[in-house]
């Protein structure tokens, strides 16, 4: 997605030979009309896949996977990272283990939003090493339902998550694709 990759080009911080800091766009500050364009893009690319309800996992996954639900016209659920004061039903409940942070954690959705006749789209911001891609996947499948599709804005291609997730047989659609972060710049994979 061009537009996408000139917002990274021009915004994108490179904080280290890993890590991209995208904060004015995706992850603190959000770009409303490019989310849109976002949402468009995936579900032009869904659009045949039979999508019943989109799944992310808050908090920075919400915004382009509500854009990408207002297209297709699904509901979008998130999974929450923490045990919610008003989340008391039965809950699907997968372990997340961040290589970014080095720490586990856990994601809940409520067993009520799934359904075996789902079909699900995963969305995320980044897709780096797949665990919360994984995660997500999890959950989807302990409900009987099936996993249609991954959407993600910014895959890091120099990490090992879209091949773990597509080995398994998954469809993973990346709107960017970064190769390398080298000597502060972000260099792309197509
Ligand atoms: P993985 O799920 O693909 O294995 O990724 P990882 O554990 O490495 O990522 C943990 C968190 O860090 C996720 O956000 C992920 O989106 C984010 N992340 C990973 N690599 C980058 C990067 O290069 N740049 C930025 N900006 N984020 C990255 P999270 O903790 O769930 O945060 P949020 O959704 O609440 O913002």
């Amino acid at each position: 997605m061009e537009l996408l990759k000139k917002k990274i080009r021009e915004e994108g911080i490179v904080l280290s030979d890993q890590v991209l800091k995208v904060d004015s766009f995706l992850n603190h500050q959000i770009d409303p009309s490019l989310m849109q364009e976002i949402g468009r893009t995936f579900a032009n690319r869904f659009r045949e896949s039979g999508i019943t309800k989109i799944v992310t996992i808050e908090s920075s996954g919400i915004a382009p996977a509500v854009m990408a639900g207002l297209e297709l016209g699904v509901p979008v659920i998130f999974a929450r990272k923490r045990k919610s004061l008003t989340l008391q039903d039965d809950l699907y409940t997968e372990k997340v283990y961040s290589f970014t942070k080095k720490e586990e954690s856990e994601v809940s959705i409520s067993r009520k939003l799934i359904t075996p006749d789902d079909r699900v789209l995963l969305i995320d911001d980044f897709l780096a090493n797949g665990e919360a891609a994984l995660a997500m996947a999890r959950i989807v499948e302990q409900a009987s339902a099936k996993v249609a599709g991954i959407g993600i804005v910014i895959e890091k291609a120099f990490q090992n998550g879209s091949s773990k997730l597509q080995e398994i047989g998954y469809r993973v659609e990346s709107l960017a694709r970064v190769s390398s972060l080298n000597k502060g710049y972000v260099e792309f994979a197509d």
